[in-house]
């Protein structure tokens, strides 16, 4: 008897249910249905596109949308559902708490209309405990709907990959729904995870605090050497170099995105304000910017026309929600006599071509690393901020040429 007859995944035209729901597609005989409330997304998935960049996905949608898979704004697929999976998260609001609003009215609306014996999986980051909540909730209506939370660990971009390769970890409150929830994700990858709600709550929200805080150290590494005017990519480049210890120092960078400081927030407020590792990354990941600016000061930025060039929040990506190359144009904005964008992906209609952002700016800044930036001519007489080191030029040389530079010095 096949796991399931028909999936829904509520949610399921944005960067966590489409993927998904493709990868599904592929891999079981479900009838796989993708609902959501934004008709634009529907209409452009059950033409065979995809709203955003997700490497490999342009070519297979094609190949299940309208067969075992389609899109729909029609709450009435969840009635014959006999998996729904929601990735409605808990966002933090404007006083950076978690907030549960959203996922609630969410999941009143699917428990009126999912039908016994359903299960019910929650994909999205969740704040420590929602699980147990979502639980309560659905026993206090007295309905027998299974629950399991089954956290999305991808990185956007790589989730048609990362889907089937990574470790799945699955959790729930009883065995039913965590053999029901183990038997769908063995269809997906090789190896399940079972944690406790909690636990997996949990791993989900330490996986992107501790990228988050990894970024952070090398963003504070970063800001350190520039103060005193060393090149960090040298410094970070002859550090990492053959030294398999030092594999997971990041380059600098902006750390951004819809997940990574919204995660932090959620272990900050769990733990009572004390996670003050996550607080220091904050100030100083968000900081980035502001560095940025205040070196720029000493170049007559008043008088200055500045390039960014990358406006998504990570590269080759067409996402910009959270991007901090758009907290630097506004910072910019008040400073420089003239501030232009350019991203060769992101949908926004104010930015211009690269080559007319180069020709017009004074300064050029990378705000993320785009492949196509990397080799771009950029006269010598502009100067560049490259805090990613992703430009030939930040390169360093080898390490011999180095040591015997340092030795002739000495
Ligand atoms: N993007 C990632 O790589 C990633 C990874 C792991 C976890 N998450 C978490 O997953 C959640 C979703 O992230 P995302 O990047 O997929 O967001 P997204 O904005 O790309 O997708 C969300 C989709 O849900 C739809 N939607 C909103 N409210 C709805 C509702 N009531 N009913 C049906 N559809 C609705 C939206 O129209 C949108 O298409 C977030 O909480 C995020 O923290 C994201």
């Amino acid at each position: 008897m096949p796991v399931a007859h028909h999936i829904v995944i509520v949610g399921g035209c944005g960067h966590v249910g489409l993927p998904l729901g493709i990868v599904l597609a592929t891999r079981t005989s479900a009838r796989i249905d993708l609902l959501d409330v934004d008709p634009n997304k529907v209409d452009q998935v059950n033409s065979g596109k995809m709203p955003f960049r997700e490497a490999g996905a342009e070519k297979v949608l094609p190949q299940v949308i309208g067969k075992s898979l389609r899109a729909t704004l029609d709450t009435a697929v969840l009635n014959t559902a006999d998996v729904v999976i929601t990735v409605i998260g808990t966002p933090v609001d404007e006083h950076l708490n978690p907030t549960v609003t959203e996922l609630y009215r969410n999941i009143d609306r699917l428990l009126e209309q999912m039908k016994t014996d359903s299960l019910l999986i929650l994909r999205s980051t969740v704040y420590p405990g929602v699980t147990n909540l979502v639980y309560n909730r659905v026993r206090t209506r007295g309905r027998k709907i299974h629950v399991a939370f089954c956290p999305e660990r991808i990185a956007e971009g790589k989730a048609l990959e990362e889907l089937v390769a990574l470790p799945q970890i699955i959790a729930a409150f009883e065995p039913e729904a965590l053999k029901r929830a183990r038997e769908l994700f063995l269809l997906v990858t090789d190896t399940v995870v079972e944690l406790a709600p909690m636990e997996a709550e949990l791993a989900k929200l330490f996986t992107n605090s501790w990228r988050y805080l990894n970024f952070a150290i090398s963003n504070q590494f970063y800001m350190l050497a520039q103060s005193c005017g060393l090149d960090f990519t040298r410094i970070h480049d002859a550090v990492v170099r053959e030294y398999p210890r030092m594999k997971s120092f990041a380059k600098a960078g902006f750390a951004a995105g819809p997940c990574l400081l919204k995660d932090t927030l959620q272990l900050a407020a769990f733990s009572g304000n004390q996670f003050f590792m996550g607080h220091a990354a904050m100030l100083i990941n968000e900081g980035l910017p502001n560095f940025i600016v205040g070196q720029l000061r000493n170049t007559n930025l008043s008088d200055r026309c500045v390039a960014i060039l990358g406006m998504a929040f990570k590269a080759e990506s067409d996402d910009s929600r959270e991007s901090l190359s758009y907290k630097l144009k506004k910072l910019l904005q008040v400073e420089a006599r003239e501030v232009v964008c350019c991203d060769p992906y992101v949908p926004d209609a104010s930015l211009i071509p690269v080559e007319e952002a180069i020709s017009r700016a004074d300064t050029i800044i990378i705000g993320v690393p785009h492949s196509v930036y990397r080799d771009l001519e950029i006269p010598e007489t502009k100067t560049v901020v490259d805090i990613w080191g992703s430009r030939d030029s930040g390169r360093l040389a080898p390490v011999a040429a180095i040591r015997s530079s340092e030795e002739s010095r000495a």
